[in-house]
């Protein structure tokens, strides 16, 4: 299937917490780091602040691809995007984050991060393709709050 036909026939819906399982082995077989924020109540939770921020995309009924965004009411936020590899460099990833840029437009953002891990090239590359960059000057920090 070529780049063309993918895109033709994506479908991009708001996931629904029946799909946890088929995101979460997603997460997993893409290589995400899952956290204890992932396990079904954390997202149970994410589900009733903004639902319509957690997407998934369809080929043929099949879940291939999937992200979180978030909206703190002043940045919006991209979180766990991951796209099955056999399916990558399909333009799923960016036809996903796009969907979620229009989403939290929409709500008022002016700007979206994204957190990739250092050692994530393909992530950065990826990011800095859809036209990202990168804040060498901002360090990540953050404290547990509770287990
Ligand atoms: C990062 C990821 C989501 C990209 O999804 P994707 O559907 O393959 O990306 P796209 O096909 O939309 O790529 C868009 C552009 O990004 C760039 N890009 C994507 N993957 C790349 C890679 N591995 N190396 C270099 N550039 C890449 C390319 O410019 C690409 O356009 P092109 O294919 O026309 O050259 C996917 O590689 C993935 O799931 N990785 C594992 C999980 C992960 O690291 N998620 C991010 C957490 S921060």
């Amino acid at each position: 299937m070529d780049e063309t036909d993918s895109e033709e026939i994506m479908k991009i819906r708001e996931f629904k917490i029946d799909d946890y399982q088929t995101v979460r082995d997603l997460w997993r077989t893409a290589g995400l780091t899952l956290r204890p924020g992932d396990e079904l109540e954390d997202v149970k939770l994410k589900l009733q602040r903004d639902p319509d921020l957690f997407l998934v995309a369809e080929l043929e009924d099949m879940i291939v691809g999937s992200v979180i965004g978030g909206w703190d009411g002043r940045r919006g936020w991209i979180y766990h995007l991951a796209v099955k590899p056999e399916h990558q460099r399909k333009s799923i990833g960016a036809g996903l984050v796009r969907e979620v840029e229009e989403r939290l437009v929409a709500k008022g953002a002016k700007k979206v991060n994204a957190q990739v891990y250092k050692w994530n090239e393909k992530s950065s590359e990826f990011f800095k393709a859809i036209g990202y960059e990168a804040q060498p000057d901002l360090v990540m920090i953050g404290k547990q709050l509770r287990k």
